[in-house]
């Protein structure tokens, strides 16, 4: 087998490597994939509702049934199954690929029910106070759990006053939690999204909790500011979010991720997940 000169691969298998990166089908991929997931959602949902339109329109010819031998029924489920399909040939996350299914027959039925139109207003001011900017940080609500809590209290050392923020609170839960167990120091949390956040600042008030709630984008916030921070983001958001942090934070400080790790930037600790809990990964700056 002929060597090539510049390392062990075979010069043919090289040849075929590059055809395959450069083909047209596997760019074209490669580009959709580049696509933020709410983009492509929509376009897989646009394709698979032309494909539909397409397949009855010649289905006479393969099955000799014209499209008025169609209902609405049978085309919404076409639409579904396709825009799932597509979803999966993406590779997209399962949940996307259960929201392609779903979405189709949900809008079939709220047509079906004929609900008044403040029903669907009041669906998109909750929706958007709750997940804001979702559709462009990729960092939706989902909140963390008690045994993280504990976790997150464990690190923190013991024996000084500590200012730790949660970036992307959400309804708060977590930095309630670690300002009662540590009262000798600050706990703050910023969300972006309205909604949890004037959560967030009602329990603080029920609660008569001493955490601090900030309505804002952590983007803004100078990390220096702070001997911990806390995040439990999403895997877009952690590369921008190692480099704010070793930018800004200061040399000692502790950068905790629930679940996600900075890719390529070994952590300082790891603390295994189990079936409660994902992993939490620690680096100290
Ligand atoms: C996975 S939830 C985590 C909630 C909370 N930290 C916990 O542990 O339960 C992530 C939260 O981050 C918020 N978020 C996303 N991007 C943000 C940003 N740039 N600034 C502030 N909050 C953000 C989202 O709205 C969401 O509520």
């Amino acid at each position: 087998m002929q060597k090539s000169l510049l390392g062990k691969r075979p010069i043919h298998q090289t040849k075929l490597n590059n055809e395959l990166t450069n083909s047209r089908p596997l760019f074209m991929f490669n580009k959709l994939k580049q696509l933020k997931p709410s983009t492509l959602a929509v376009l897989v949902q646009s394709v698979a509702f032309l494909t539909v339109l397409i397949i009855f329109k010649f289905s006479y010819l393969i099955v000799n049934v014209g499209v008025s031998s169609f209902s609405i029924i049978d085309f919404v489920i076409m639409q579904s199954l396709l825009a799932a399909a597509f979803s999966y040939c993406l590779n997209m996350a399962v949940w996307w690929r259960w929201i392609h299914l779903c979405f189709p027959l949900a809008m079939l039925a709220m047509t079906h029910w004929q609900l008044p139109n403040e029903f669907y207003l009041a669906g998109f001011i909750i929706s958007l106070s709750l997940f804001w900017t979702t559709f462009r940080s990729q960092v939706p609500f989902y909140p963390s759990r008690p045994i993280v809590w504990k976790q997150v209290a464990k690190i923190m050392p013991k024996d000084r006053h500590l200012k730790l923020i949660d970036i992307g609170s959400g309804l708060g839960d977590m930095s309630m939690y670690i300002a009662k167990v540590r009262p000798d120091s600050q706990i703050e949390g910023i969300e972006i999204a309205p909604l949890p956040w004037l959560v967030s600042r009602l329990r603080v008030k029920i609660n008569r909790s001493k955490a601090i709630f900030k309505l804002g984008d952590y983007h803004a916030l100078n990390f220096a500011d702070y001997d911990i921070i806390f995040a439990y983001l999403s895997p877009a958001a952690m590369l921008a979010l190692w480099q704010k942090s070793s930018r800004e934070m200061k040399t000692g400080s502790l950068l905790i991720s629930l679940e996600f790790e900075i890719p390529g930037v070994n952590p300082t600790m790891r603390i295994a997940g189990n079936d409660h809990s994902p992993a939490i990964y620690v680096w100290q700056i």
